[in-house]
């Protein structure tokens, strides 16, 4: 269950763990703290309790606070992160190498951190972790073009898939991917009405991760559309669940192309509201 553990001796009973919960089952008011009677379904594993205590007195689920990344100041600064946001460029020309096996771990498990609606946690992160697996992939979308394309099902409105199956056949041009050794899908259970917004929120944070390692992305939109409307039965081959949406999808690796500056914001679009 829950597993609410105190350690009594490091707990200054300061009650600042049962005012954070979010779902208000923490009784923090006579002594050690202890979750009210019954209300232990309510807990939505958010962990708060654990990370809000001063003095690391508080463990749930398992979750030892030791073992957790202490706060210890603003990082990154808002100069830093704002020079992340506005420098990030979709990169379209990778290097041929893969990233190490490690530093991609590392990201993908940073990546878990992200928040999900009602902390439902159902993202599920498909990666091509090697060249190999990525390349296995491409031959599965660019045959499942083929296939329809040659069966005369292309609707009109998605021709455009068909030239760039001729691309990649005819001169190993390849729109869909950009010739990337690394791709990551975000899908999440139908049911979860959150699971839409969660994916893009997870590949989010990835791409900023990833961006503040010096690595380069991609959101693949066209990649989706041919999941998502020319050849469905992709979705599964690559191992997701059939009844997983696809929220979204990256290209990342190296980046070949180095940018100088930012570009300029074409302008904000803001409604102030004033009622
Ligand atoms: C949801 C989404 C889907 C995208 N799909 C593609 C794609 O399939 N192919 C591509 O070359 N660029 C794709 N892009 C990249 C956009 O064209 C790019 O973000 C935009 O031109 C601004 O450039 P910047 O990302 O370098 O600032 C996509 C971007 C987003 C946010
Ligand atoms: S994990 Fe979240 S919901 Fe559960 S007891 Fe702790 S703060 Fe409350
Ligand atoms: S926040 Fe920590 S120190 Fe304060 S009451 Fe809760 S467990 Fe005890």
């Amino acid at each position: 269950m829950i597993d609410f553990k105190i350690d009594e001796e490091r707990c200054t009973q300061c009650g600042i763990c049962s005012k954070e919960c979010p779902t208000l089952i923490i009784n923090g008011k006579n002594g050690v703290p202890e979750i009210k009677e019954g209300k232990e379904k309510n807990c939505i594993k958010c962990q708060h309790c654990l990370a809000v205590c001063p003095t690391a007195a508080l463990s749930i689920w398992g979750k030892n606070p030791d073992d957790s990344v202490t706060v210890d100041k603003q990082i990154p600064s808002f100069e830093d992160l704002g020079k992340l946001v506005k420098t990030r460029r979709s990169i379209r020309k990778f290097k041929k190498d893969e990233l190490e096996q490690a530093q991609l771990q590392e990201l993908i498990e940073t990546t878990a951190y992200a928040p999900t609606g009602h902390n439902k946690n159902q993202v599920l992160l498909s990666v091509a972790y090697t060249k190999e697996e990525l390349s296995k992939v491409r031959s599965l979308v660019y045959d499942g073009i083929k296939k329809v394309k040659e069966a005369g099902e292309l609707a009109p409105a998605l021709a455009m898939f068909g030239n760039f199956q001729t691309l990649w056949a005819d001169k190993g041009i390849d729109i869909l991917f950009r010739d990337a050794p690394h791709f990551i899908v975000a899908s999440a259970p139908k049911a979860n009405s959150n699971g839409p917004s969660d994916c893009v929120i997870s590949l989010s944070y990835f791409e900023l991760m990833a961006n503040s390692m010096g690595l380069g992305t991609l959101w693949d939109g066209l990649a989706k559309v041919v999941f998502d409307q020319i050849a469905p039965e992709l979705k599964v081959a690559i191992g997701i669940p059939e009844d997983h949406e696809i929220g979204y999808m990256m290209v990342f690796g190296k980046p070949a192309v180095k940018f100088a500056r930012s570009v300029q914001s074409e302008g904000l679009n803001l409604n102030k509201i004033s009622l």
